[in-house]
């Protein structure tokens, strides 16, 4: 590469980890820092603290190249650096939707502390607009007189696709008014600007309103295209048709319009209480972000109701196989699962919860009890009186539905991600309870 940069990302979760083994990967020289020893440690031995396919081997890649290296030392890693990424994580905060920027405040004092004058500092985490001008005033408020720019630069990078969406974005945001610091990052950002991808430079609170703002609109988009699986019910028409023919007006799009269980992870769920959140304190009313969210929680509910009904209102003392745990395929994030109120609501009505996820299990075990996990789909759903699909797992598309309807107790199927035909499951014997089209 012509003009490597070298680059600090302080956080290694999914952005941070990410970001830095593809900067890296691109011929920038890069060291990502966690105070988590024990993930430092991992990383060293070549481990991955994080499921995400592909991940490993440009990780493996970069560290082979002598462009990747990890250490828990913010003073090492930020010293000499051209920009140092804070990507460390925003939970919302335990009192209300505000998300907590603790760890990002600290570690906007640890750079400022040691980078040097002309070097950028750049947000990847996801931090609500305005939360740059606290950053810049913490790095005035240490090193008085300096000029350290601050810069906004989200991430748009999904779970289990990260690797494609950081190296193939639809944009990248770059949120500046620093003619040096948006050098330094259209520097950093060339690779993808050669290969034709659109890089938007703007504002820097304008750039962390366009992460909230496209996160709450395709939560939007997808609880919308879920309210329509309920009025197809009703009206016996099909949401795939729906979505197909929706989808094809190119002013619309086909992508997040699957319907499903409602959506969980750790953005949508979170972004959309703190946009609305701010939102708030200036006055405004999200109407529209506001119903999204109160529609997908009651969604998470009713979907268990869904398997009471087909059980003809009673799950007491019933074996219920729950397949698929995290909160979509390709990542063992549990965080927001619509599984979580599914699994509880059916526990308080008596039912006997057995479940399999092909990566999600150890996060789930910690947010269960009275969950019996298995290895196997088949093993799950032996002597069930239903199976629920939960999540579209690779694995759970390819099932032998003859063999599973053969060892259930009674074979029951509720398919909330639209897994299989409705027909094609019902030759195989089973009583289907699906979304979006009566069965
Ligand atoms: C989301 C955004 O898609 C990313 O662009 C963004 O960078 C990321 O949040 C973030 O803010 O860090 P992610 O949460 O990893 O990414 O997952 P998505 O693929 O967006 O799925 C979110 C939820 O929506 C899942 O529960 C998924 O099952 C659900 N979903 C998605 C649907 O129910 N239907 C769809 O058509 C699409």
């Amino acid at each position: 590469m012509e003009n490597p940069k070298r680059i600090a990302v302080i956080g290694t979760g999914y952005v941070g980890l990410v970001a830095g083994a593809c900067f890296a990967d691109w011929g920038h020289r890069v060291t990502c820092v966690d105070l988590d020893a024990g993930r430092i440690d991992l990383l060293n031995r070549g481990g991955i603290p994080i499921y995400e396919p592909g991940l490993a081997e440009v990780v493996e890649r970069a560290v082979k190249a002598g462009n990747l290296s990890f250490t828990t030392k913010v003073a090492d890693a930020v010293a000499g650096c051209d920009a140092a990424y804070i990507a460390v994580g925003t939970p919302p905060s335990k009192t209300d939707g505000e998300a907590d920027l603790s760890f990002v405040f600290e570690c906007a004092r640890q750079i400022a502390r040691v980078i040097r004058p002309g070097a950028v500092i750049v947000t990847k985490s996801t931090v609500p607009v305005g939360t740059g001008d606290i950053v810049e005033r913490i790095v005035e408020d240490a090193r008085p007189g300096e000029h350290i720019p601050v810069v906004s630069n989200p991430e748009f990078l999904r779970e289990g696709s990260a690797i494609n969406d950081f190296t193939n974005p639809d944009r990248v945001v770059i949120g500046t008014e620093d003619e040096g610091a948006k050098a330094t990052l259209l520097a950093i950002y060339q690779p993808l600007k050669a290969r034709g991808h659109a890089v938007v430079v703007t504002r820097r609170r304008s750039a962390e309103l366009i992460k909230y703002a496209s996160n709450a609109f395709l939560a939007a988009k997808i609880t919308f295209i879920n309210e329509m699986a309920d009025l197809c019910e009703a009206v016996e028409a099909d949401v795939a048709d729906i979505a197909l023919g929706v989808g094809l007006d190119s002013r619309i799009g086909p992508h997040f319009l699957h319907a499903g269980p409602g959506y969980g992870g750790s953005c949508f769920p979170k972004d959309t209480l703190a946009l609305i959140r701010t939102a708030q304190e200036h006055g405004v009313s999200l109407r529209i972000v506001e119903e999204t969210v109160q529609a997908n929680s009651a969604r998470k509910r009713r979907m268990a109701m869904k398997v009471r009904h087909v059980l003809h209102g009673n799950v007491e003392g019933k074996k219920i196989a729950i397949l698929g745990l995290t909160f979509k395929a390709d990542t063992d994030d549990m965080r927001d699962s619509p599984a979580i109120p599914m699994i509880e609501l059916l526990q308080r009505s008596g039912a006997e919860i057995h479940a399999y996820d092909p990566q999600g299990e150890a996060n789930a075990k910690t947010l269960f009890e009275d969950v019996t996990f298995h290895e196997d789909p088949y093993g799950c759903a032996a002597q069930a009186d239903a199976v629920v699909f939960m999540t579209d797992w690779e694995v759970l598309k390819h099932l032998d539905l003859a063999r599973l309807a053969s060892i259930m107790e009674s074979p029951v199927m509720i398919d909330l991600r639209r897994i299989y035909p409705p027909e094609a499951a019902a030759r195989q014997g089973f009583v289907v309870e699906t979304i979006g089209r009566l069965g």
